[in-house]
Order: C-alpha cells, then sequence, then structure tokens
C-alpha cells in the first residue's frame, strides 16, 4: 500500500535493464518495507519473462554479500 513512486522507480528500473546491467539498491529504515519491494522486484521482473536469480544469506552470514553473489553465480545457466 502507498507505495506507487517506489513502484515507479522499479518499472523504470527494468526497463533500463534491456540496455544494459544495472543495479537498484533498496535501502531505508528497519522495517519500512525493504524486502517486500524487493519481493516486488522479483515478480515483476518475471512478469517481464527476465530470468530471475534470486538469493539471500542466512543469517550467520547476513554481513558477508558476497556469499549470496557466489550462489547466484553458480547457477547461472551455461547458455
Ligand atoms: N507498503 C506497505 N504497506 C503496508 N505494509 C507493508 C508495506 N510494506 C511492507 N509492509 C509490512 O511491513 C512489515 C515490514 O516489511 P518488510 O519486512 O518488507 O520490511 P524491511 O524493511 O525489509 O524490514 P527489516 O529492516 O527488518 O529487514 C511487514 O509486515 C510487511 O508486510
Ligand atoms: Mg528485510
Amino acid at each position: 500500500m502507498g507505495r506507487g513512486p517506489e513502484l515507479a522507480t522499479v518499472d523504470d528500473f527494468l526497463d533500463g535493464l534491456l540496455d544494459g546491467a544495472a543495479a537498484l539498491m533498496v535501502t531505508g529504515a528497519a522495517g519500512i518495507g525493504k524486502t517486500t519491494m524487493w519481493k516486488e522486484t522479483l515478480a515483476a521482473a518475471r512478469e517481464r519473462s527476465y530470468l530471475v536469480l534470486s538469493t539471500r544469506p542466512a543469517s550467520p552470514r547476513r554481513s558477508c554479500r558476497s556469499v549470496a553473489w557466489g550462489t547466484c553465480s553458480t547457477t547461472l545457466p551455461t547458455t
């Protein structure tokens, strides 16, 4: 609810991916809805038939972001 501007940003970001690689960082105070926005972004990407690889580090490794990237990169398709 009430996330029109943020969802518009997500739409612009997803449109822009057709022109090349990009990153979208979701930041904000605890409990403000970052994870919810992230999930909305994944759903919107899938609706566009984008290939979506998604991962999150488990709690003990939360501070080690490269672990999440490692998980994604090993599941990239080879074609
Ligand atoms: N736009 C919204 N309208 C109403 N409730 C929302 C909205 N976005 C998130 N919520 C609710 O607010 C709560 C916190 O959302 P969420 O877990 O996405 O926040 P977060 O920023 O990721 O939190 P944290 O900082 O703890 O990781 C959840 O119960 C979620 O359902
Ligand atoms: Mg969260």
